[in-house]
């Protein structure tokens, strides 16, 4: 196992393996040599006035974001991806989903895109006009067709772990990949809200499972991942716990403190965070559950209960 340093630096260097920028995305990226980072991950602002934004024109905001996503190409290497999460813009009551108009910066700038993941959560608004929002997306891009992707990391249970042929020349082999099954384009993953484990000051912070997939997936140990939108140091902390390097742009100083608290906490193996790929809590199997069980216990995890739908 490698062990990082646990020093979290301001400012980029190739020896450092967390960089926590106090300041504009745009500043850190200048810093940055070409080609030098293997996953920019990041779920910028969606221009909707939340409490770190001043909500502009859609079109003002897709002039900044091009100029962010141009420096964010330029600094990726060759074999490397680029996921950027989003939700929609909304104006009036009508929505315009962000990714499909950032798509085509993307394709602009020469990059390839590889999918687009539908992230599903259960928690959220309730709209009384519309359906409530219950998915945002991960549209992820290569720079080029000759890109790294490390599926069996990422795997997850088969629905019917152990199934082998039953007759022909395969007969008695596994019909399946005894490591698990490609977890898809549709992820379910609790979003932080209430008293999610992981829940900070910031209002939008995303689960480090979620980044850690990505990381896991679309990176080798020892490359830098960017978050030119970092936040809480989400994905810093999703790199590092797993011997990649982390950096990330900040501009709020209460959101940069926390983040520093967060890595400190990582490094040092204290962190609480929702494991990857434990099951949504389910209110039905719970049920059926809790009610074969003598004892009466509950089996399901208290620390997600509260952000769970009542029981009917
Ligand atoms: C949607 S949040 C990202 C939260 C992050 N994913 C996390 O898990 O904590 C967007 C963040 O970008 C920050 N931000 C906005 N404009 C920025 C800029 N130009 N440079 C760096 N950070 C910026 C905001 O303060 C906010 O914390």
């Amino acid at each position: 196992m490698v062990l990082l340093s646990s020093k979290i630096a301001t400012h980029f260097s190739s020896q450092e393996n967390a960089v926590l920028y106090p300041g504009d995305c745009t500043d850190l990226l200048r810093e940055l040599p070409d080609h030098s980072v293997q996953l920019v991950v990041t779920s910028p602002p969606y221009n909707i006035g939340k409490e770190y934004e001043k909500k502009t024109s859609l079109q003002a905001y897709l002039e900044e974001q091009e100029k962010v996503i141009a420096e964010c190409v330029r600094v990726l290497a060759p074999q490397g991806s680029l996921c950027w999460q989003v939700g929609n813009f909304v104006d009036n009551g009508a929505i315009v989903p962000l990714d499909s108009v950032l798509y085509p910066i993307f394709v602009q700038h020469g990059l390839q895109m590889r999918n687009r993941i539908i992230w599903h959560f259960e928690h959220g608004l309730h709209c009384s006009r519309r359906f409530s929002g219950r998915y945002e997306t991960i549209i992820w891009f290569t720079k080029s067709s000759d890109y790294v992707f490390n599926l069996d990391p990422v795997r997850v249970p088969q629905k019917y772990p152990g199934k082998k042929y039953f007759k022909g020349p395969k007969a008695g082999q596994y019909s399946c990949n005894p490591l698990g099954k490609n977890p898809g384009d549709l992820w379910m993953i609790p979003n932080v809200k209430h008293n999610h484990v992981e829940k900070t000051i910031h209002p939008c912070q995303f689960p480090v499972e979620l980044v850690e997939r990505l990381v896991l997936s679309l990176t080798n140990k020892g490359d830098w991942v960017l978050d030119p939108y970092v936040g809480v140091g989400t994905s810093i902390i999703a790199a590092v716990r797993h011997n990649r390097k982390g950096m990330g742009a900040e501009t709020v100083p209460k959101y940069l403190k926390v983040a520093e608290e967060r890595i400190h906490l990582e490094f040092a193996g204290c962190l609480k965070s929702r494991p990857m790929n434990k099951p949504v809590y389910d209110p039905v199997t719970i049920r059926k559950t809790n009610s074969i069980n003598e004892s009466g216990g509950e089996l399901f995890d208290p620390e997600e209960v509260c952000f769970q739908q009542p029981l009917l």
